[in-house]
C-alpha cells in the first residue's frame, strides 16, 4: 500500500492508535467471540500462574487456557527445549511422516505413561484439536462395530464439530449445528436423578429385550468429570459398572479425557482411580504441556483398524507440540512426586472452597481435583461472583447450562500461596455480590467436608 502523503507526520496514524484499543477486534473480529467479552483487557506477556495486560495489570490465573495450560504459562524448561529446538533449525511441520521429535514422544509417552500403568494402546494422531480426537474415536467405533449409535450422558461436552456435537448436551451448542443432529441418544448421568433411580437400570433392561425397539450402540463416551457440564464427578463404581456393562454387550466405551486427562484429577488419567480400561481414549488440551495444539487418540490395538490415510489432516506433526510434551513427560511423570503434590494442593483448594460454600445456603463445592468450583444456590450468582473476581485481578470461568457453577481450574504448578490468594479473591468476591457469609454453627452446614481431610472430592461427587 502507497503511504498516505497527505497524512501530517506528527498526526497519530489509525494503525498507532488502535495499537493500544481494543477498537479492531470489535471492527472485524467475529461475534462468535467469547472469553474476550467477560475479560476485556489485552494480555501481553504471562510467567506461571500470572498473566500480564497491556495497562499494566496483572492477573491470577484460575483458568489456564480452560485446561491446556496444566503446567503454567511459559514453563522455563518446556521454553527452553522449545526454543532450543527451533534455533536448531529443526522441522516444524511433517504431516504424519517420520521425525526425530515424533519418535521421542512416543517413546516417552510410551515409557513414562503406559508401561508404568500396564496399558496396551496405539497411539493416533487425530489433528490438533480435542474436538479431532473425538471425531477420530466415534469414527472407529462406527467402523470396528458395524453400528451407528452413540450413547453419551446429559450435560456432556465433547467438542464443536458435528460428530462431537451430537453427543454434546448443551442445547445452545447443539442449536450452532443448524442440521439435526442424529445417531446418538443421551442417558443419564451419575446422579441425574439425584439417586432416586438405580443406575444403568433402564439400560441394561432395554439392551436385554430384543422387543424394546432401542439398537445396540456402537459406543458409549463418557467424561469422568463433566469439565463444561457443571463439573459433575463420576463415582469410580459407577464408571466401573458402565465399563463392566459395555464389556457385557459388546459397546466400546470411548473415555473423553481432554479435559480431565494429563494429571488434572491428581493423576495422570483421570480414570486412573477408579480402575477401568476403556477402548478408546480421548486426550488434547496439556498434552503438548505448552498450550501448542496436540490430540491423541489412544486406540486398543485390536480396534486399530484405520486403513492407511481413511482419518488424517494437515496438522497431525507438529514438532514443536512433540517437543514440549516430551519436556513435559520427562519433567513432571517420571515419578509419582508431581501427581501426589497435586492431589494435596487440590485437597488444600476444595478445603478453601469448602469453607467459602459453607457461608451460603445451598452453595455445594463440585468437581475432582483441580477441576472443581462451586455451585450456588442461585443459578446467576456464579458468572457475577467472576466477573467481581476479574476486577479483583482473578481469571475463573463457569461452567453448567446456566453457567450456574464457579469454575476454578489452577494450573498443576500453582503455588500454595497463590491458591490462597486466589481463594481469599473468590471468598471477597462472593461476599460482595451475595453479601456477608452465614456459618451456622458446627457441623451445620459445612459441604465438602470430606475433602477437608484430605480426600480431594466434593461433596456432589460423591
Ligand atoms: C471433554 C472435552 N472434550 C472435547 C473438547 C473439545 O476440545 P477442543 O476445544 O480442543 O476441540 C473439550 C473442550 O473443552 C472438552 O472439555
Amino acid at each position: 500500500m502507497r503511504p498516505n502523503t497527505a497524512m501530517p507526520t506528527d498526526h497519530p496514524t489509525s494503525s498507532s492508535m488502535e495499537a493500544s484499543s481494543t477498537s479492531v477486534f470489535d471492527d472485524i473480529e467475529s461475534q462468535v467471540r467469547s472469553y474476550c467479552r467477560n475479560w476485556p483487557a489485552t494480555f501481553t506477556t504471562a510467567s506461571g500462574s500470572t498473566i500480564q495486560a497491556e495497562d499494566g495489570r496483572s492477573y491470577l490465573d484460575f483458568f489456564a487456557g480452560a485446561g491446556a495450560l496444566n503446567y503454567g504459562h511459559n514453563h522455563p524448561v518446556l521454553l527452553d527445549a522449545l526454543v532450543d529446538y527451533l534455533r536448531s533449525g529443526g522441522i516444524v511441520h511433517a504431516l504424519d511422516m517420520h521425525t526425530a521429535p515424533k519418535r521421542e514422544f512416543l517413546t516417552t509417552f510410551r515409557d513414562r505413561i503406559l508401561r508404568p500403568r500396564d496399558l496396551d494402546y496405539k497411539v493416533m494422531f487425530p489433528g490438533p484439536t480435542g474436538t479431532n480426537s473425538v471425531e477420530s474415536a466415534l469414527k472407529l467405533a462406527r467402523k470396528v462395530t458395524g453400528r451407528q449409535h452413540i450413547l453419551s450422558f446429559t450435560n456432556a461436552f465433547h467438542g464443536m464439530t458435528l460428530g462431537a456435537l451430537s453427543v454434546t448436551g448443551n442445547s445452545m451448542k447443539r442449536n450452532g449445528a443448524g442440521l439435526p443432529l442424529t445417531n446418538s441418544s443421551k442417558i443419564p448421568y451419575d446422579d441425574y436423578f439425584s439417586g432416586a433411580t438405580e443406575d444403568f437400570l433402564w439400560l441394561e433392561r432395554v439392551l436385554g429385550d430384543s422387543g424394546s425397539g432401542v439398537d445396540k450402540p456402537a459406543a458409549i463416551i463418557v467424561e469422568s468429570v463433566q469439565g463444561e457440564g457443571g463439573l459433575s464427578a463420576a463415582r469410580p463404581e459407577w464408571l466401573r459398572a458402565l465399563s463392566e456393562l459395555c464389556r457385557a454387550h459388546g459397546i466400546l466405551l470411548i473415555l473423553d479425557d481432554v479435559q480431565a486427562g494429563c494429571g488434572r484429577t491428581g493423576e495422570f488419567f483421570s480414570f486412573e482411580e477408579s480402575g477401568i480400561v476403556p477402548d478408546i481414549v480421548c486426550l488434547s488440551k496439556s498434552i503438548s504441556g505448552f498450550g501448542l495444539s496436540m490430540a491423541l487418540t489412544l486406540i486398543r490395538p485390536e480396534l486399530d483398524q484405520w486403513e492407511p490415510g481413511e482419518h488424517n489432516g494437515t496438522f497431525r506433526g507438529q514438532n514443536t507440540s512433540f517437543v514440549t510434551a516430551t519436556a513435559a513427560l520427562n519433567q513432571f511423570w517420571a515419578d509419582d512426586e508431581f501427581a501426589a503434590g497435586v492431589r494435596a494442593r487440590a485437597a488444600e483448594l476444595h478445603a478453601g472452597l469448602a469453607q467459602i460454600a459453607s457461608g451460603y445456603d445451598g452453595a455445594v463445592v463440585k468437581g475432582r481435583g483441580f477441576l472443581t468450583g462451586i455451585k450456588f444456590a442461585e443459578p446467576s450468582a456464579a458468572s457475577k461472583i467472576a466477573a467481581a473476581a476479574y476486577e479483583r485481578g482473578l481469571l475463573v470461568e463457569t461452567s453448567g447450562p446456566e453457567d450456574e457453577v464457579l469454575k476454578t481450574m489452577p494450573a498443576l504448578t500453582i503455588s500454595s500461596d497463590e491458591l490462597v490468594s486466589g481463594i481469599d479473591i473468590i471468598a471477597a468476591a462472593s461476599a460482595e455480590v451475595l453479601g456477608a457469609p452465614v456459618y451456622r454453627g458446627e457441623g451445620s452446614d459445612v459441604r465438602g467436608s470430606d475433602v477437608l481431610d484430605g480426600d480431594p472430592r466434593g461433596e456432589e461427587s460423591k
